[in-house]
């Protein structure tokens, strides 16, 4: 069961997201090759050798797609601007990609949804990418570049706008671990990365700034690092794993510099002189979205630094397999007022869980489940005090999943990726009976 809407303060926003790439489909539009086309090309990258070329045919659905939202009684949208669309070659315009967000910020206003926009979910031009992508400091003014030009379309419009979504992501995960574009594995490239990211949010929010804009944030993503074991070495590792995934970025953004459990092993390779950005990275912020899904256990793994390793927990699993832990999204949020953000307004912008295709559309009770006890998570940190302003949950539909293609199922609507058709599951409707009654 969902609680009552009532239980939530007036003004509270639900919402449902999404990302250009993930359901667009990168093929429509004259848009430009993104480095996750090219990554998703490349054979052993995404588990079914599928890449976002159609995704959910959203170029083409839109129109479906908004009312699915109006209809389920949401009150705002987050969606993305992909800069391959915008900016083919990553620095000149695509009228038609402008065009196409045009009229579908226009769609949400019609439908009564506020147009929360992210000006980055990881479709980075592949132009770009062969200059050096986040490796290279210059990215910094090729995205502020890149915001101005969709401000100066769609900022008269926007509820909201986030400069990058989950900046870990970006820089540690694709460069690090290599599990997303560009999939690279090298140290020094994701320590620039970690701080280039960073530096093109700053560059980014002052640029808007000075063109009057308005309700700016970004988007982190947070996921509770636990020892798993009772050994000094595994909560060491669980240490550095928190540093590196849940402080380096939010530290970094309210002034508080870069924490030392990630420098011992990432400052060595910054780029020279990265103390002086770090006054632009921490521009203020007028609000910031909190993604949260799961906890990981992470042992000693002897070695190279970051000495740390995931095991597989205890708890309930996702189709993911990721465990299952409503409390850390309450602890995440009061961790955060309390440690770092003091009164400015949250919002959890992403959460959510897969559903094995076809269980989700006999069976969707899990879903219902899962949003209900997180939804009752975010409650008790406004309880707690936390200045919590909005709830969105990940995702509109099913939909390209990056490394893992079309097998994970987080919609609250299904897609069938034969026909396009779209279906409502009972998460949709739960949703429906909470916002509506
Ligand atoms: C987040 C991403 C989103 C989606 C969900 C499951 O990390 O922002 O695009 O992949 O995970």
């Amino acid at each position: 069961m969902l609680p009552n809407r009532s239980e939530f303060p007036e003004g509270f926003v639900f919402g449902a997201a999404t990302a250009a790439y993930q359901i667009e489909g990168s093929a429509f539009g004259n848009a430009g090759p993104s480095h996750w086309d090219t990554f998703a090309a490349t054979p052993g990258n995404i588990a079914d050798d599928s890449s976002g070329a159609r995704a959910c045919d959203h170029y083409r659905l839109w129109e479906t797609d908004l009312d699915l939202m109006r209809d389920a009684g949401f009150d705002a949208y987050r969606f993305s601007t992909s800069w391959a669309r915008v900016m083919p070659d990553g620095r000149t315009v695509n009228p038609e990609g402008l065009d196409f967000y045009d009229r579908l910020v226009d769609g949400m206003l019609a439908r009564g949804l506020q147009p929360f926009l992210t000006l980055y979910h990881w479709d980075l031009p592949a132009a770009l990418a062969d200059r050096g992508g986040w490796r290279n400091r210059d990215v910094a003014s090729w995205f502020a570049d890149h915001a101005r030009v969709v401000h100066a379309r769609l900022g008269d419009r926007v509820a909201s706008t986030a400069t990058l979504n989950e900046p870990w992501c970006i820089a540690w995960l694709s460069h690090f671990l290599g599990h997303h574009a560009p999939g690279m594995r090298d140290i020094r490239a994701a320590s620039r990365a970690m701080h280039h990211v960073l530096l093109a949010h700053g560059t980014a929010i002052q640029a808007l700034r000075a063109e009057g804009a308005r309700d700016l944030g970004v988007v982190l993503n947070f996921e509770t690092a636990h020892p798993a074991d009772d050994s000094p070495e595994a909560a060491a590792a669980a240490t550095t794993q928190d540093a590196i995934y849940n402080q380096w970025f939010i530290r970094a953004l309210m002034g508080q510099g870069y924490p030392q459990a990630a420098l011992d092993g990432i400052g060595p390779y910054l780029p020279d002189g990265w103390q002086d950005d770090m006054p632009r990275i921490a521009a203020p912020l007028d609000w910031l979205g909190v993604n949260y899904y799961t906890r990981v256990l992470h042992r000693h793994r002897p070695g190279l630094w970051p000495n740390a390793a995931p095991v597989p927990g205890p708890l309930a699993k996702t189709q993911m397999g990721w465990e299952i832990r409503p409390e850390g999204l309450t602890e995440f949020l009061v961790r955060l007022a309390r440690d770092h953000t003091g009164d400015l307004p949250l919002h959890v912008t992403e959460n959510g869980m897969a559903l094995e295709p076809g269980l989700d559309m006999t069976d969707d009770a899990a879903r219902v489940a899962f949003i209900g006890d997180h939804l009752r998570a975010a409650r008790a940190a406004l309880d707690q005090g936390v200045n919590l302003r909005g709830f969105f949950y990940w995702s509109l539909l099913d939909n390209y999943e990056w490394a893992f293609g079309y097998g994970p199922r987080f919609g609250l609507v299904h897609v069938d990726y034969r026909t396009m058709r779209r279906t409502p599951k009972a998460s949709w409707q739960a949703f429906r009976r909470m916002l509506t009654a």
